[in-house]
């Protein structure tokens, strides 16, 4: 049962790789690496000095990138500004990582985590020139060559893996429900664009300069195949994409417009509702349980989310209204009459945080941040409004689990 189930996450996974029962040397590509590598280094001692000027796509996508990502990933791109954001910048990432995976990663997002989906074909603001123009961005910051990876299935053995895992990597990467402190590897997009040749690889050689340690001291190839399994298997009981979000194929026929932000329902809810009262922790963070009990009581509020219009489409607070942390000249739309506003987003608190000053800036009195986010809320078993035939599984996966993980540790270098 185990072995069909995997065999289920592997066809899913055949978007970025084709499977295939030989055991590829995974080491076998280096040498090819290492060949474009030192081809690639020699080009440029021609012309030694001056780098060329950045094309305008790089330019362009400098621009998109700081409107709608530095806000997590940082202005360089590094990571950890926010929500365990990864860094998108190391050479081993950009060298493994195909335009593909990076385009429909950034396209679709990570459905369940705070990393929303941008592309129009989900309801977010990017079209696919822009996607492109950010990718050919993250490429400058680290013009690593791009390695072809082997068609590889590490077909290791899935109990080994899960031991392994357990030890070595679960405390960071957290279980196949529950988002630890970095990448959730159990994302059903994640598994679909990754494939064991690219997980294999970041295994292996890690991710310089953040916390992903090298594996190959600890584990030798056979450890390092089961544990690439276990990873795969993790997606098993994933609810299908399809389910998720629209179907992939969609990709190659976006909508030339950002499709408008969802229309928004009459605000403030409860127009003749008792204004609230929060105790707001640190001055600024309402609680969910306050917020919640207003709602309840019928009283005046406008709630505000954050994330991008696509996060709204697929699950949000009834009566919210969508205006992303990049389109704040929405916020002249909001009476700015006293009225209590409450703005959220999944991160928990990043890009509602965002709106939230920007509100304050324009005079706006009675503000604050959902504490915790729409996660936290939605796992309380608060109202939310779900897209039709989104599955109850496609909220985030870290709340499925019966027994709480402890949440594992930040990561231990600092940023
Ligand atoms: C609200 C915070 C937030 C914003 C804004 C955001 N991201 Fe992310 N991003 C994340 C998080 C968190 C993850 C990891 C998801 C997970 O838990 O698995 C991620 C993952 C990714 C990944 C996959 C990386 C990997 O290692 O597999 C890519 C690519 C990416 N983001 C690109 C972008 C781009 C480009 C933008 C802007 C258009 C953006 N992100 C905006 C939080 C954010
Ligand atoms: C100390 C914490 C930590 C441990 C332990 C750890 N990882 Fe990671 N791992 C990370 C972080 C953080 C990242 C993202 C690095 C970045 O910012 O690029 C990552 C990235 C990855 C990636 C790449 C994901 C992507 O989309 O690019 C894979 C695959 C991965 N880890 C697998 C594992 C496996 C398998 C183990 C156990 C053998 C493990 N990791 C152990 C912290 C950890």
């Amino acid at each position: 049962m185990l072995h069909s189930r995997l065999m289920l996450v592997v066809a899913l996974g055949t978007l970025a790789c084709s499977p295939q029962q030989t055991p590829a040397s995974p080491e076998k590509p280096a040498a090819t690496a290492s060949a474009t590598a030192s081809a690639a280094t020699s080009a440029p001692a021609s012309a030694p000095s001056a780098p060329p000027p950045p094309s305008a796509s790089v330019a362009d996508g400098a621009a998109t990138y700081a409107r709608y990502c530095a806000l997590c990933h940082g202005a360089n791109a590094e990571g950890y500004v926010a929500d365990n954001a990864p860094s998108l910048v190391t050479s081993t990432f950009l060298s493994t990582a195909s335009d593909a995976f990076l385009r429909v990663g950034i396209e679709r997002g990570r459905p369940g985590t705070a990393m929303g989906g941008f592309g129009r074909v989900v309801g977010g603001p990017l079209g696919p020139e822009e996607i492109d123009g950010i990718i050919a961005f993250l490429r400058s910051k680290n013009p690593t060559p791009q390695q072809t990876l082997p068609n590889f299935m590490a077909g290791g053995d899935v109990a080994n893996g899960g031991q392994i895992y357990a030890r070595e990597c679960q405390s960071c990467h957290g279980t196949q429900t529950q988002r630890g402190s970095a990448v959730h590897l159990a994302n059903p997009l994640f598994l679909a664009t990754a494939s064991d040749a690219f997980i294999r690889h970041a295994v292996v050689h890690g991710r310089p300069g953040t916390p992903m340690e090298s594996f190959a001291p600890r584990l030798d190839g056979r450890a390092t195949n089961d544990v690439v399994t276990y990873v795969r298997f993790l997606g098993a009981n994933a609810p299908a994409i399809s389910a998720l979000q629209p179907p992939l194929p969609a990709v190659t026929a976006p909508p030339t417009q950002a499709p408008a932000i969802p229309e928004w329902p009459p605000i403030p809810t409860n127009p003749k509702g008792a204004q609230p009262k929060f105790t707001l922790r640190d001055g600024r963070f309402a609680p969910m349980a306050e917020v919640k009990k207003a709602m309840d009581a019928k009283q005046k509020i406008i709630i505000v989310d954050a994330r991008p219009p696509s996060d709204w489409n697929s699950l949000h607070i009834p009566g919210s209204v969508s205006l992303p942390y990049y389109n704040l000249e929405l916020i002249d739309r909001i009476p700015n009459d006293g009225t209590w506003v409450i703005a959220y987003c999944g991160c928990p608190h990043h890009a509602s945080g965002e709106v939230v000053d920007a509100l304050r800036r324009k005079g706006y009195k009675n503000t604050a941040v959902l504490d915790e986010g729409m996660f936290a809320w939605q796992k309380a078993g608060f109202p939310v409004v779900q897209a039709p035939g989104m599955p109850a599984l496609a909220a985030p996966p870290i709340y499925k689990d019966d027994k709480p993980q402890p949440l594992p540790s930040a990561p231990k270098s600092g940023r």
